[in-house]
């Protein structure tokens, strides 16, 4: 009986390394927020493909704001700067604000 509940326990044992296998491609899912080409299609047009252009736009390599007042200014815009809230998804403003703090290194 005792050897019964092992190898039953071996086989879920079994079954669940198993599913985190194929859990795998919902990982890479993921990687659809790509910041790097969410920038460079909506944002380097004005700030430059590394974040830095000319004296009409801030230099995002130095900028002195953390992830969410990133997400702040890219959601709502400023002056200029327009608003993303509606062309972005939270998501990819976010993968974008990861983008600029990676930048901050
Ligand atoms: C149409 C040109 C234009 C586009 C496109 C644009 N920006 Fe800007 N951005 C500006 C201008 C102009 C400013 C300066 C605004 C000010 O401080 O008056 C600015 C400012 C900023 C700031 C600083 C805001 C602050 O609070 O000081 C950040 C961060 C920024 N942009 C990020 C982005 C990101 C990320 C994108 C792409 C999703 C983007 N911008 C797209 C023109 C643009």
């Amino acid at each position: 009986m005792r050897f019964v509940l092992y190898s039953a326990s071996a086989f879920l044992l079994l079954m669940a390394s198993c599913s985190q296998k194929t859990s795998a491609p919902t990982a890479a899912k993921e990687k659809v927020y790509d910041g790097a080409n969410i920038f460079a299609k909506n944002c380097a047009r004005c700030h430059g493909a590394q974040g830095v252009k000319d004296e009409r736009t801030p230099n995002l390599q130095t900028i002195a704001l953390d992830k969410s007042g990133l997400i702040k200014s890219i959601t709502n815009g400023k002056n200029r700067m327009p608003a993303f809230e509606d062309k972005l998804s939270a998501e990819e403003i976010a993968a974008v604000a990861d983008l600029i703090v990676s930048w901050h290194r």
